[in-house]
């Protein structure tokens, strides 16, 4: 200070630059990523390259973020989480993959590119997305396991948000509501299993990583819920309202083809306010951190108001 007078005001707090921050994450995890698994040149090279294809294709990479704010929330360290946070988002590719599929929902763009199948022919896009799903398993594998959570919990938590009774469940209902006009709960059994599932998953493992509390471990668990279900109630939404250049992925598909959504049910208006409810009530989940989870606030907030 010039005057050589100290100020007794205390620093206004530096705003929190979501985008520096998802942006150091998606580098670090896009490098952890590339050591984890085999080599584009490994044999069978066409596998580890479709693998790679769609691993690599510029994600918004949120789940990863998810686990890394959750785990500073927590008064954990990225490092510690990197690998939990590499298994997600193997497990979110591999969904995506199988889900662009002609046996799905027959999309020919996602992540901006041509579809894993378009490229490189529906069986290596089945078996590349097999191969992405054990590789997470292998990544969680050498994950070191804190305290209070194990190596089995870490298992345990993966394989349950991933399985028959979670996203898989909500695949299969997706595909089944096809054409039918479902009653809202059954939506929100879809929405809940084929999106909300990985996403509580994320933040859980963050908290994990960091030996969370039982206490924070609950926090988290609802932030991830309701912020999951925001979620997917937003990409149904941006179906409708954005182009295929913004999201990266062909628009309007839903109404194609008949899928259950929220604006489709409830209209754009009364979905857009159910999305804001549920990520107040997700901030509302995060009074037990006293104000330290200013990255899982900040990343709420993005992903109610985000466009793609
Ligand atoms: C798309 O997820 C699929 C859903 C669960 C809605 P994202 O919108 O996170 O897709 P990427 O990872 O950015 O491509
Ligand atoms: C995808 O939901 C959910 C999973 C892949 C588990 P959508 O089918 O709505 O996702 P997009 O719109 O194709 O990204
Ligand atoms: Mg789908
Ligand atoms: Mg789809
Ligand atoms: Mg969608």
């Amino acid at each position: 200070m010039s005057s050589g007078i100290k100020s007794r005001r205390p620093a206004a707090p530096s705003p929190f630059d979501l985008n520096a921050y998802v942006h150091r994450c998606c580098k670090e995890v896009d490098r952890a990523l590339g050591r984890f698994l085999p080599s584009a040149s490994t044999k069978p090279a066409t596998i580890h390259q479709a693998m790679r294809y769609s691993l690599f294709a510029g994600g918004k990479r949120m789940r990863p973020a998810l686990v890394m704010a959750a785990a500073e929330a927590c008064g954990g360290s990225w490092q510690e989480a990197m690998p939990l946070a590499c298994a997600v988002e193997c497990i979110h590719t591999y969904s995506l993959i199988h889900d662009d599929l002609p046996a799905m929902d027959n999309d020919d763009f996602r992540r901006g590119k041509p579809t894993n199948h378009k490229v490189y022919g529906e069986g290596v896009a089945v078996l590349a997305g097999d191969a992405l799903l054990t590789q997470a398993f292998e990544i969680v594998a050498q994950a070191r396991g804190w305290g209070r959570y194990s190596h089995q919990d870490l298992v345990l938590e993966l394989a349950r948000a991933s399985g028959s009774l979670q996203l898989i469940a909500g695949q299969v209902a997706d595909l089944e509501g096809e054409g039918k006009r479902l009653p809202l709960s059954e939506l929100r059994y879809i929405h809940e299993r084929k999106t909300s599932a990985l996403l509580c998953c994320s933040v859980r493992f963050g908290g994990m990583s960091a030996n969370c509390t039982p206490a924070q471990l609950r926090g988290l668990t609802e932030f991830g819920y309701n912020v999951g279900l925001a979620f997917q109630i937003i990409d149904d939404i941006l179906d409708v309202t954005q182009s295929s250049e913004t999201l990266g992925k062909t628009a309007g598909k839903d109404t194609a083809a008949q899928k259950a959504t929220y604006p489709s049910l409830l209209g754009l208006d009364a979905s857009k306010l159910e999305a804001a409810r549920l990520t107040d009530r997700a901030f509302k989940a995060l009074k037990v951190f006293r104000g330290r989870a200013t990255a899982l606030e900040a990343l709420a907030r993005y992903l109610l108001q985000r466009d793609r």
